[in-house]
């Protein structure tokens, strides 16, 4: 019974992972989502012995390897060989003609033409539909056992088939594909290691690989990385003549397949195709290096076989390098939100695959020093898609011999006041809390899509409305005044109104929308979650320690020490006063009861200490579960709140501890009352 229940709470949020993650076209809200893996969480809590390798509570990582597991690949991990130009292609269809069966013809051939992805190739083994093995392709015949890896990105499927009224499933199964990161999240991530003072990565591709290798999956699992499937390495159950009908195949089982890939008898068209996608590249939302065409009948694949180490079925021709030179004229700094300063390069423009470039970053210092970047040089440009265009090296041949190495600056680039630098840190951050460059920079942010989503306001008005002393910090917004904004330059009361009513129904926002405005380092929208959820409100997580802060899923000791640190200090804590006063939501309302019918305690775990005014224990308990809530005995990070009387003992200092908010018999009763 609690079996099938699992067994089918499992299927159904897998499914919505699919819907979100490889359709894009998720068919309930992230609440409701939310609700279903809370769902599975306890009732797996209640049963530990059930839980299962496919269930997605398994995506967030398991406990840190020593080293990878090496594993032999059944049938070796082919590589591809390459074509520069159409006239590389061509050869290779001739070397394909003279290989063919007697009988065949040129003109008897199809072709698959798909995008060649950036990152890295896997093996993913399926028996009886579970995912068993995710291994990397090592040299070709050993890679390395991933599995725990694999298991936490999103549109990989635990179990297939994934839909439930799709077909069945083959006893065995390796499917191949690229892992990769996409070049939002990579720019994302880039930036987060920036904020951290760690290393960055070159590419998309070095990001997917440093993120796939970590020996902690958990590490991976914070990495939003993705698949794309582009073959069967073998399949026990199942017949497919073509790789058309293999990708048709992959995709009815679940798994992603990029959607432009085509299938075309016409030789021409090929190479049409090539060029329009080598021409659209930068459109795509990931990196692809080049174009594999294959030959798409499965039997003639095997028929010419493999030569050296690649098929002479398929071949990867590859993009010209988004590479070029050109000359530095001077390195300059910008300064963060919290204050760091990075340098960037301004550069004689420069067009790089059709896009002029005229600045590129450098990094940070060390890498500028490491690298001996030096104004007035020569230096290599790369940008590719989105990616934020960076200075490979310098060509040292090419430098005046008169130049000079970059010294970093030793005060802040716009309110010249001194940097510091933390430890052994690397970066250099402007410690000046009213550094107006790092106001504008968290203003930005505070009004930003993924925080407080206030129209209106871009980067140009955030500068104008700290240049004119209006704002001293994001809280400032919510007093601005019509007649202030008229003052200004470029605002007519149309523009005035529209800005004032967008910051009006900002307050609306929730708590986690705040949280994330507020810039902590390392707490994006997605922590802001965690935490919100978790602590319930801003009184809860400013009183968490370093250690409760840590119990929560996902979150670890740099997360929790930069939230703590960020409280501790003063002028934040002024700020939340303000933002409280202007009526911003600062805590997660009760759910609301006509709010698709739940009740006003739904999902929340209450646990009950000391003596109560009125009500006995029991009355209490049946009165929490009326209203839709559980009562457990012992408080954990699970509890929501703490309901307690008279005389409590430890279970109070307990949740104070952990920071979890303690009502009395009173408070709930209103908290329930006032939400009917
Ligand atoms: S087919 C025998 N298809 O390119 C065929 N590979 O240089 C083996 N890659 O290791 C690969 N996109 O990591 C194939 N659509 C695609 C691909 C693709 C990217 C990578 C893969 C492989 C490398 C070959």
């Amino acid at each position: 019974m609690i079996d099938e229940q699992l067994t089918q709470l499992r299927q159904e949020i897998n499914y919505h992972l699919y819907r979100y993650h490889t359709l894009d076209d998720p068919i309930i809200s992230d609440a409701a989502y939310d609700q279903l893996l809370q769902q599975l969480r306890e009732l797996e809590a209640q049963h530990p012995d059930m839980v299962t390798p496919d269930s997605p509570t398994q995506r967030v990582g398991a406990e840190p390897l020593e080293s990878f597991e090496k594993v032999t690949h059944p049938h070796p991990m082919t590589s591809l060989a390459n074509a520069f130009d159409d006239e590389d292609v061509k050869h290779w269809v001739e070397r394909v003609e003279r290989q063919l069966p007697a009988g065949m013809a040129i003109s008897d051939l199809e072709f698959v033409i798909e995008p060649k992805i950036d990152g890295l190739a896997v093996a993913l083994t399926y028996e009886n539909g579970l995912l068993v093995r995710g291994a990397t392709r090592g040299n070709g015949e050993v890679g390395e056992n991933v599995t725990a890896n694999v298991r936490t990105i999103k549109n990989i499927p635990l179990r297939i088939p994934v839909s439930a009224d799709s077909l069945d499933f083959p006893k065995g199964l390796e499917v191949r594909g690229e892992i990769y990161l996409p070049i939002a999240e990579f720019n994302r991530l880039n930036q987060q290691q920036l904020d951290k003072g760690d290393k960055v990565f070159a590419n998309p591709r070095n990001a997917a690989a440093g993120s796939l290798r970590q020996l902690d999956s958990k590490t991976t699992a914070a990495r939003p990385l993705s698949l794309f499937a582009y073959a069967i390495g073998y399949v026990d159950g199942a017949e497919v003549a073509t790789q058309g009908e293999a990708l048709q195949y992959l995709r009815q089982l679940g798994f992603p397949i990029n959607p432009d890939i085509t299938v075309t008898k016409d030789f021409g068209e090929v190479l049409n195709f090539i060029h329009r996608w080598m021409e659209g590249r930068d459109q795509l939302p990931y990196d692809a290096d080049g174009a594999v065409i294959k030959i798409n009948d499965i039997k003639l694949q095997q028929q010419l076989g493999i030569v050296g180490n690649s098929p002479r079925w398929a071949i990867a021709y590859k993009f010209p390098a988004r590479e070029a030179t050109t000359k530095l004229l001077e390195i300059k700094c910008n300064v963060g939100r919290t204050g760091q300063v990075t340098p960037y390069a301004v550069l004689e423009a420069v067009n790089i695959g059709g896009v002029t470039v005229r600045q590129a970053t450098l990094h940070n210092f060390e890498d500028l020093a490491k690298k001996d970047i030096r104004a007035g040089d020569t230096v290599v440009i790369k940008r590719a898609g989105d990616v934020i265009p960076q200075v490979v090296k310098p060509i040292l041949d090419l430098r005046d011999p008169d130049s000079l190495p970059y010294h970093p600056p030793t005060v802040c680039p716009d309110c010249h006041e001194p940097l510091t630098r933390f430890g052994d840190d690397v970066a250099l951050v402007c410690i000046n809390t009213a550094c107006p460059a790092q106001l504008v920079r968290q203003i930005e942010y505070f009004v930003s899509r993924p925080a407080m989503n206030i129209d209106g306001c871009g980067v140009k008005i955030s500068e104008q409305l700290v240049k004119a002393g209006l704002l001293k910090d994001a809280a400032d917004l919510y007093t601005l005044t019509r007649k202030q904004l008229l003052g200004l330059e470029g605002f007519a009361e149309k523009k005035a109104d529209k800005l004032l009513a967008a910051i009006e129904s900002s307050k609306q926002h929730p708590f986690d929308k705040v949280l994330t405005g507020l810039g902590i380092r390392e707490v994006g929208s997605a922590v802001a979650i965690l935490i919100a959820q978790r602590t319930r409100s801003i009184e809860a997580l400013q009183k968490a320690t370093q250690t409760d802060l840590e119990t929560i899923e996902n979150i670890g000791p740099s997360i929790a020490s930069s939230i703590v640190k960020w409280f501790s200090q003063p002028p934040n804590q002024a700020l939340i006063e303000k933002l409280r006063r202007a009526g911003l939501n600062l805590e997660i309302a009760l759910p609301d009861v006509k709010n698709e019918g739940a009740l006003p305690l739904a999902n929340l775990i209450f646990v009950i200490t000391g003596t109560l005014p009125n009500w006995s224990r029991e009355e209490a308990k049946a009165f929490i579960e009326q209203h839709g809530g559980k009562v457990t005995d012992t408080v954990s990070k699970k509890t929501n709140y703490l309901l307690a009387g008279e005389k409590a003992g430890s279970k109070l200092s307990k949740a104070e501890s952990l920071g979890i908010p303690i009502i009395g018999e009173t408070e709930l009763k209103e908290q329930v009352g006032g939400r009917k």
